[in-house]
């Protein structure tokens, strides 16, 4: 198979351990171990410290994917099929349901292997472009427009990476209707979903919205979790969930015994998990927005309204790309530039799910003065 070059992936691979500040990362702070383990309850504490290293059940553990289930409304322990992240099941799911001759939409900015695995599978891509002049809405209207015959998988992920975009329910369900009438299947690729700052805008579930829906949801974002590698697919549709475990044999088999464990504990205690990635994102995003209303000369700033990341754009001659490498150099901020993910609107990410947000900010905005 030959794939292109994972942008986002490379940049960080050049940056992520070597700058003082990720003012970029689009993951929340990550528990502590002792932290996690303390929420453990009997069962769960006894998993841990009985537990053997050796392989697991390659659909996932038992009472992990009975944990995931009870995330949705209509998902039982069968539907769940639990994989090395978001990212491998990307990377099944894809190469399972396309291939030469099928077409699939993708929304776009976006996460890159949401559309750039399929294209290497020899599918056909359209990439449902969100507007900032559009507030970065989904327009089910123009993206049903693109659906072709042979179109076989149409991927929204909300709330968006990088802009916090999110559909209104009617729009979401004027889309998945339209998929369900067509018999085509939806990958909603929900990796921030409980990150949505109104509850009331919470969509329903991929996983919920249609029998061909498949819900993807991860520990790194919401649940602050992304060293575990711990994700899952949730769809009604077992066939197909049969198909992405044969797939899954030529990738990594089963999940870590340890991060199965861990996972479903951070999972019982999703109260308490997500409450504090919730307070995290609550305290930073108000720093945000007074930034770019101090700095509305520089900066556009589209109010993200879900998840922990926006795609602020950078106003005047300077690309974003000298900007964030002048910003690196002096106070070893990083900021990601838009072409990094094959955007060329002088935007850049900023994430706001990390602790240290205060003291970066403050060190763009030193940069901001000085400059
Ligand atoms: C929208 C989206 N989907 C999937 C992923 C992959 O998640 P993971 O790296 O935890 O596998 C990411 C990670 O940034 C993402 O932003």
């Amino acid at each position: 198979m030959r794939i292109a070059e994972f942008g986002l992936e490379r940049y960080f691979a050049r940056w992520e351990f070597a700058v003082r500040h990720l003012l970029c990362a689009s993951d929340v702070e990550a528990w502590r171990l002792d932290d996690l383990l303390a929420l453990a309850d009997d069962e769960t504490a006894r998993l841990w410290n009985d537990l053997r290293l050796g392989y697991t059940e390659s659909t996932g553990h038992p009472l992990l994917r009975a944990e995931i289930a009870t995330l949705y409304d209509s998902i039982g322990t069968e539907d769940v099929l639990v994989f090395a992240g978001a990212e491998e099941a990307i990377f099944c799911l894809s190469n399972v349901l396309l291939g030469p001759g099928d077409h699939a939409v993708v929304t776009w900015p976006g996460y890159q292997s949401l559309y750039e695995v399929g294209r290497a599978a020899g599918a056909d891509l359209t990439l449902h472009e969100l507007r900032e002049a559009d507030g970065w809405g989904l327009d089910p209207d123009r993206l049903i427009g693109s659906l072709r015959d042979e179109t076989r998988l149409v991927v929204v992920n909300a709330p968006h990476n990088p802009t916090g975009m999110m559909p209104t329910h009617a729009e979401w369900r004027r889309l998945t209707d339209e998929l369900a009438e067509r018999g085509i299947h939806l990958l909603a690729d929900e990796v921030y979903r409980f990150l949505e700052f109104d509850a009331a805008d919470r969509l329903t579930a991929g996983a919920d919205a249609i029998d061909r829906g498949v819900s993807l949801g991860v520990m790194s974002k919401s649940f602050a979790l992304a060293g575990l590698r711990i994700g899952w697919l949730a769809s009604r549709d077992r066939d197909l969930l049969a198909r992405c475990a044969a797939f899954k044999d030529y990738t990594t088999i089963c999940s870590s015994a340890p991060a199965e464990i861990l996972a479903l504990i951070g999972l019982r205690a999703r109260d308490r998990v997500l409450a504090r990635s919730r307070r995290i994102v609550e305290a930073n995003l108000p720093l945000l927005d007074r930034f770019f209303a101090d700095h509305a000369d520089r900066w556009t700033w589209v109010r993200p309204r879900g998840g922990s990341i926006g795609f602020p754009r950078l106003l005047g001659d300077e690309t974003a790309d000298a900007f964030v490498a002048r910003l690196v150099e002096a106070e070893g901020v990083l900021l990601l530039p838009g072409s990094v993910i094959g955007h060329d609107g002088n935007h850049v990410r900023i994430g706001f799910g990390r602790e240290d947000l205060p003291t970066a900010l403050a060190g763009l905005e030193q940069f901001m003065t000085e400059a």
